[in-house]
């Protein structure tokens, strides 16, 4: 039996083993997320491309996210379980930030949250850890801001940048963030900030060199379009699979071999012949 994965035991592992992180969006990506041993669960607002389609993450609301977040939370996981902040929900005012923290902890059973941006944040960030709930960062191509940044672009390519970036992340571990996500930039700006800061920094695309790796869930197991990011390991093709699995379903349909004897009910031939008796088909 593993034991329960916590923020404080998340929080110990900075320089330690590698943490490893994946997104879940519902019931069973959650248990098969946990049987395979996975420190931290996320449910990312990327549910909006991968589960629903979107092509940004700026459609996706806090309704969406509980919903999502109470389908994890049903498989009870050992990994620690963060919920993303879906965008709008912590930039209107520290209030409502707090309330819609608080909404997926209650709501959602979200163990910590996660929640994009910098030094700007710090204000919301404050009154969220005051209500006693954890928060993870996320610094880099924050997919929220794709319209200020002109696209899903690599981030912090440019020394003032990478420089500023740098800030950012100290600024978050200095405020409590207890883990900070980097995302879409240098292998070595990924490897600086993880020096720089006491706290893990798990990448998706930020090279080899932070304390932790979080892919998406679809990504992983190859059941995505087949167009993967370069950062991308897909250790898996189930879309494939599935696709060939249906295939032959459809097949058995149509020849009538399925279903079969032993994927039918009977009853007896007299309960049979019974129900028959006055029957056009008798
Ligand atoms: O929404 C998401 O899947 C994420 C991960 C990429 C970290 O934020």
């Amino acid at each position: 039996m593993r034991e329960k994965v916590t923020v404080p035991s998340i929080r110990a592992r900075k320089g330690g083993p590698k943490i490893s992180m994946v997104t879940a969006y519902d019931y069973p990506g959650a248990v098969i997320a946990d049987r395979a041993g996975i420190d931290v669960i996320l449910v990312g607002d990327s549910a909006a491309n991968v589960v629903h389609g979107m092509a940004t993450t700026l459609e996706f609301g806090m309704e969406e996210t509980i919903m999502h977040a109470r389908a994890v939370k049903r498989a009870n996981p050992v990994a620690l379980f963060v919920v993303d902040m879906p965008w709008l929900s912590f930039h209107i005012s520290p209030e409502d930030a707090v309330r819609n923290a608080g909404r997926l902890v209650q709501e959602g059973g979200a163990e910590a949250v996660k929640l994009e941006g910098g030094r700007k944040r710090l204000p919301v960030i404050d009154r969220i850890l005051d209500a006693e709930i954890p928060v993870m960062g996320h610094l880099g191509l924050t997919p929220q801001s794709v319209h200020a940044m002109g696209g899903f672009k690599v981030q912090g390519k440019a020394v003032d940048a990478a420089r500023e970036m740098i800030e950012d992340a100290i600024a978050l571990a200095n405020a409590g963030c207890f883990s900070i996500v980097l995302e879409g930039v240098p292998d070595v700006l990924g490897e600086i900030i993880t020096k720089e800061v006491d706290v893990p920094t798990i990448g998706i695309g930020a090279g080899p060199g932070t304390d932790g790796q979080v892919l998406v869930f679809h990504d992983v197991l190859g059941l995505g379009s087949g167009k993967y990011a370069k950062f991308v390991r897909s250790y898996a093709n189930l879309a494939d699979e599935a696709v060939a699995a249906l295939e032959r379903y459809v097949a058995d349909v149509g020849s009538g071999d399925f279903p079969s004897e032993e994927e039918s009910y009977h009853v007896s031939e007299e309960i049979a012949a019974e129900i028959l008796k006055g029957r056009k088909s008798g």
